[in-house]
């Protein structure tokens, strides 16, 4: 912090020489490094898009656009990461989808700009959520992060006549047989240690609701599965599901729930669908594996803007297509209601708590164990639960591995 305060002078004018529109190169990057001043952010916000950045633009806590700086390797539409004067907090916004995610994000974690090792990754986003265990407006915060669709996929016209879905885990037969064939990035946990101090800090914001969305919500209250749903907004403990695909409706809802229980062994409570979080934390997760940031220390949450699935009379089109999507609103503002507290949070108890990190007393990581130790999930480490080996690439054993062309 000193540190930064002293060379802060000279820290803005190599920003602006270095990352000046028309200076991004190696050439103005090794200047860069030269004055061994690298920005280490105590939390940085991760968005997907425009609206979930915009959410913290003009708030009175801090101010994100103080230094803009273009990061070789994001993406073409959001060039830069934005930070506070003192470095303290940053944010970017990666693109939606998966290879957005994941792109933008190693760009972020190798990029020589950032310090990352003792910083905080708040993915701050908006989601669909289940009327099961949420509703429009809620903030939710996630252990578990699970690729639900990294399996094989029927069109349900073609499925085998007893498959309760076309979605089948890879290298199985059916629907409910755990995937015999696993890519690594199917399920991450992250620290719920952390978790649980986010939660709390975030119930402390007032989370907005407005007219149209206490009007759909109404809708789910006839059915009792729905209760959740048809309650005002809150935060809520419960975990997030990633696809490309922007799944809807009642089935593929009741497919993925299965799918989060069946990879996860259980552990996880499905109710939030987003289509970036597992690229992200498995960019952050390679990140970790050569010690540039601490796996311990990412936080997701997701704020509701709609449902996953139509009200009873209602069609999945008419949810999906024709709703108005009464909860985007709410959802947006809700990132910096639940999320400012989070934040502001992390900085204010900086020295008493979080630079030291919160000691995770679960597992975290992927399901591969990448990060040692043996995932509560999964068929358990394959490096012995010891870290993974940083020198060779290992052949799995006992895996039927599914190739897609060759
Ligand atoms: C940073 O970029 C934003 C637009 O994204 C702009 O409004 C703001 O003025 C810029 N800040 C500086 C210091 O140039
Ligand atoms: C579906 O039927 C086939 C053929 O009878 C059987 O082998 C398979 O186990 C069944 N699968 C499920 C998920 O019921
Ligand atoms: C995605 O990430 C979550 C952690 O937020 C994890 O629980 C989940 O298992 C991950 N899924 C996949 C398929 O990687
Ligand atoms: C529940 O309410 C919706 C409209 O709000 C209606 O279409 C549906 O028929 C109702 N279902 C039951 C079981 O009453
Ligand atoms: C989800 O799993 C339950 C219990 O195994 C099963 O009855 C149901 O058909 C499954 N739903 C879908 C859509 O796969
Ligand atoms: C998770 O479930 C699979 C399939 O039943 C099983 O092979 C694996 O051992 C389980 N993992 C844990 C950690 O219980």
């Amino acid at each position: 912090m000193l540190a930064w305060v002293v060379a802060s002078f000279a820290l803005q004018s190599a920003l602006q020489l270095a990352f000046a529109p028309e200076a991004v190169g190696a050439i103005s990057v090794s200047r860069f490094r030269g004055r061994n001043a690298k920005i280490a952010p105590k939390v940085f916000i991760i968005d997907m898009f425009d609206s979930e950045g915009d959410a913290w633009n003009g708030i009175p806590e801090f101010n994100v656009l103080e230094h803009n700086i273009t990061i070789p390797g994001f993406s073409s539409l959001f060039p830069q990461a934005h930070c506070t004067k003192d470095g303290s907090i940053c944010q970017l916004v990666t693109g939606e989808a998966e290879i957005n995610a994941a792109s933008t994000i190693t760009a972020l974690v190798h990029s020589p700009v950032f310090d990352l090792k003792e910083t905080y990754f708040f993915i701050a986003g908006i989601a669909g959520i289940s009327p099961k265990v949420g509703t429009l407006g809620s903030a939710t915060f996630a252990q578990f992060a699970v690729q639900v669709a990294l399996q094989f996929e029927f069109d349900a016209r073609e499925k085998p006549a007893n498959f309760s879905t076309g979605y089948v885990p890879q290298g199985s037969t059916s629907p409910d047989e755990f995937p015999q064939s696993l890519y690594g990035t199917e399920v991450f946990a992250v620290n719920d240690n952390l978790r649980q101090l986010a939660i709390k800090m975030a119930k402390t914001g007032k989370l907005f609701d407005d007219a149209p969305s206490q009007a759909y919500r109404a809708n789910y209250a006839n059915n009792s599965a729905f209760a959740a749903g048809a309650a005002p907004p809150s935060v809520v403990a419960c975990d997030t599901a990633t696809s490309d695909v922007f799944w809807t409706g009642d089935l593929l809802g009741a497919a993925f729930e299965n799918t989060t229980k069946l990879f996860t062994n259980g552990s996880a409570t499905y109710c939030t669908t987003q289509q970036e979080d597992n690229a992200t934390l498995e960019a952050l997760l390679r990140g970790a594996l050569t010690g540039l940031v601490d796996f311990a220390r990412v936080i997701v949450m997701r704020t509701a803007s709609d449902f996953d699935r139509p009200f009873d009379g209602q069609s999945p089109a008419a949810n999906l297509f024709d709703s108005g999507d009464p909860g985007f609103e709410i959802s947006i503002q809700n990132i910096a209601a639940a999320g400012v507290p989070v934040v502001t949070g992390i900085v204010k108890e900086w020295t008493s708590t979080f630079k030291k990190g919160i000691k995770p007393t679960s597992y975290i990581g992927d399901i591969f164990g990448t990060l040692g130790g043996t995932p509560s999930f999964g068929p358990g480490s394959i490096f012995g639960g010891k870290k993974a080996p940083t020198k060779r690439s290992l052949r799995r054993r006992g895996v039927r591995s599914v190739v897609r062309s060759v």
